[in-house]
Formats: C-alpha cells, sequence, structure tokens
C-alpha cells in the first residue's frame, strides 16, 4: 500500500518524514528520467483540475506539464472562471468537481476554503497556496536544497527567513523544519512573528520549539546560516490600504549584499519562490521603489536576484518534478517505486 495514495496535501504536515522525503527522492528520479526522456505515463485516464482563485505561473504550469507529462488531462479554472463565491458555494463546487475529476490543485484565499473543498469533494486536494501555506512550493525548495547541498543531510542545513514571517512560504518552511527538524530562524518586524499557539500542533505547550527563532535582528538571525529565503512583503490578496504600513515596517528587511556579508558564510545560497520585486521592471515595483525610496530592489536587491539567478530558477524548474512525483503518489497505489 502506497501510504500518500489518496492523501490530501492541504499543509505540509499533513505528510509525515517519510512520505516527504520519498517524494524528494522520487522527484529526483523523474527529474532524470525526463532529462533522458524515458518517462513512463503512469497517470493515463486520470482528469485533474486546477482550481485557482489568484494569479499564477509556477505553480501552474508545473502541474499542468507534469499532468501532461504522465498521460493525465487537465482543466484550467482561472480567477473568475467560475460560479465558486459568487453563485455557488464552495461546498457545490467540490461535490460538482469530485464526480468528474480524480483530483485538485487548489489556489485560494482563507486556508479553511481549501479544508472545506477538500471536506466535500472527496477526492485528493493539494494546496497550490492559500494565504497560510505553500506546500508545494517548499517541497520542491527541498528537493532544490538537497541538489545543492549534495553532502549535507537536510536536518544539518540552517536556513534564515528573511521578510513576512507569517505568510504562506514562511509557514510552511516552519512547517518543513518541525517534520524534518532543520534549523530555522525567522528575521522580520516583531508584528509578523508567527504566534507561538500555531506550534500546539506540534506539542510545544505555548512555545517555540527548540530549532526556531524568530529574531527582529538581522545579524543574528543570518549569522552562519548556510542560505537565506526570502519572499515578497505584500502576498496575493492583501489589502491595498494596508500595504504602505507593512512596507515601512519591512523596509529594513532587503536581501542585499551587506546582509550576505552578515552571515560570514562566503559559500551562502540566497532562495526566492518567485515571482520577486528585484528591480523596476514591474508597475508594482517601480512604484514602491519610488514611493520608499527603496535602493536597489524590493526585498532582494537586484545584484543579489541575479548572482543566485542560476539557484533561483532551478527552484522554479524543480516544481515540476514534485508536482509529478506528488500526483503520481496521491494517485495511483501500486507502481514501481524504485525507478532507476
Ligand atoms: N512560486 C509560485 O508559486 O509561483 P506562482 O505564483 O507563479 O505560481
Ligand atoms: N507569499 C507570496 C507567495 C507567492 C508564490 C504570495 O502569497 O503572494
Amino acid at each position: 500500500m502506497n501510504s500518500c495514495y489518496l492523501k490530501n496535501l492541504l499543509r505540509l504536515c499533513d505528510f509525515c518524514k517519510e512520505d516527504i522525503l520519498f517524494l524528494i527522492k522520487y522527484a529526483k528520479k523523474l527529474k532524470f528520467k525526463k532529462k533522458i526522456n524515458k518517462e513512463k505515463k503512469l497517470l493515463k485516464n486520470k482528469n485533474i483540475v486546477l482550481l485557482f482563485e489568484k494569479e499564477s505561473t509556477r505553480t501552474r504550469c508545473s502541474f499542468e506539464i507534469a499532468a501532461f507529462n504522465q498521460g493525465a488531462k487537465t482543466t484550467y479554472l482561472g480567477p473568475g472562471n467560475t460560479h465558486l463565491g459568487y453563485k455557488e458555494s464552495i461546498e457545490d463546487t467540490a461535490i460538482t468537481l469530485g464526480k468528474i475529476y480524480d483530483g485538485i490543485i487548489y489556489r485560494g484565499h482563507q486556508h479553511t476554503n481549501i479544508e472545506k473543498l477538500a471536506q466535500y469533494a472527496k477526492i485528493p486536494v493539494w494546496n497550490g497556496l492559500t494565504e497560510s501555506f505553500h506546500p508545494t512550493q517548499i517541497l520542491s525548495d527541498l528537493l532544490t536544497i538537497q541538489e545543492i547541498f549534495i553532502n549535507t543531510p537536510l536536518k544539518k542545513i540552517k536556513i534564515a527567513y528573511i521578510g513576512d514571517a507569517r505568510n504562506n512560504i514562511a509557514n510552511s518552511l516552519v512547517e518543513a523544519s518541525q517534520i524534518l527538524n532543520f534549523n530555522l530562524t525567522l528575521v522580520s518586524p516583531k508584528k509578523y512573528f508567527q504566534k507561538e499557539e500555531f506550534f500546539k500542533r506540534y506539542n510545544v505547550n505555548n512555545s517555540y520549539p527548540k530549532n526556531i527563532l524568530y529574531t527582529e535582528d538581522i545579524e543574528k538571525g543570518v549569522k552562519k546560516v548556510d542560505l537565506i529565503y526570502t519572499d515578497v512583503w505584500i502576498s496575493m490578496g492583501e489589502k491595498i490600504e494596508l500595504q504602505e504600513k507593512k512596507i515601512e515596517l519591512l523596509k529594513n528587511y532587503q536581501v542585499n549584499q551587506k546582509v550576505l556579508q552578515l552571515t560570514e558564510n562566503p559559500l551562502i545560497k540566497v532562495f526566492h519562490c518567485l515571482p520577486a520585486l528585484h528591480d523596476q521592471k514591474t508597475k508594482f515595483g517601480k512604484k514602491i521603489i519610488k514611493k520608499f525610496n527603496l535602493k536597489n530592489g524590493i526585498e532582494i536587491s537586484h545584484d543579489v536576484f541575479e548572482s543566485n539567478k542560476k539557484i533561483i530558477f532551478q527552484q522554479s524548474e524543480n516544481r515540476i518534478h514534485i508536482a509529478k512525483a506528488l500526483l503520481i503518489n496521491c494517485l495511483i497505489n501500486n507502481f514501481n517505486k524504485k525507478i532507476k
């Protein structure tokens, strides 16, 4: 019996450590098979729907191509394409999709929406991002970390996340750190520290786990880490009227050359899930850089982004291999796990 079979992935802690490590290993093999053009189609006759209430480049493309490469059919329902939320409830949409498809990839707002969707759809539901979690991003980042730090086990990697420490990327990184037991520092204004009750599920009675540190102090937070992770300061769906106050608080938390020096690690690596605001080539980036007199980018400076381009786009590429591993493991009960 395959332990992921018919499982939802709403947040990383829906999967145990063994499942996560297996998915990464399996994704690595699928990546190799795709490169040598020897991929077998295991998802023929499967139908998958992407129900997205927010925009996406990477998540949509990686799941669609993962499904296509494996012989499955997909339907993309983008923002405004369905009756959901306007003329139809989540419950009725979920029951309908559950009768037509074998699995749902959902991107949306509140996390409770995806929980309701999974409850009523009765087919596997995978989280392609909610305001609270982004598990498929972090799963694929774990694959990228293994590729970069080839000789170091995941539990030995020290990571500092800088930015909004309560957003979906930060929360999923925190969950990964609890499941895989690596050290994680979250560097952020205090207002964006995750609440201690978030950690209740990890049995640490209202306190932060030992391998987690929230700090406002950049120097303390990044010293001797192997990897810095950052994300946009304003996530999709955040209220426009609150954005300026948030940027005002975060404006000293840019990942730039000075921050890299503070790590005292000449081999430091920088991750970003993308999209990134590192220059003035976007309308939003241009406006914010001007208004807040930020130099050389918003959450990440342009020179740091350019110097880590190789890894940041490797993160994007790996989304497809993890998506594929996830779809196969959740939709097929018996398959050859030992692909060479
Ligand atoms: N990182 C990520 O999820 O990118 P998209 O928003 O483009 O899907
Ligand atoms: N925190 C970002 C992640 C984008 C992939 C957002 O929710 O917009």
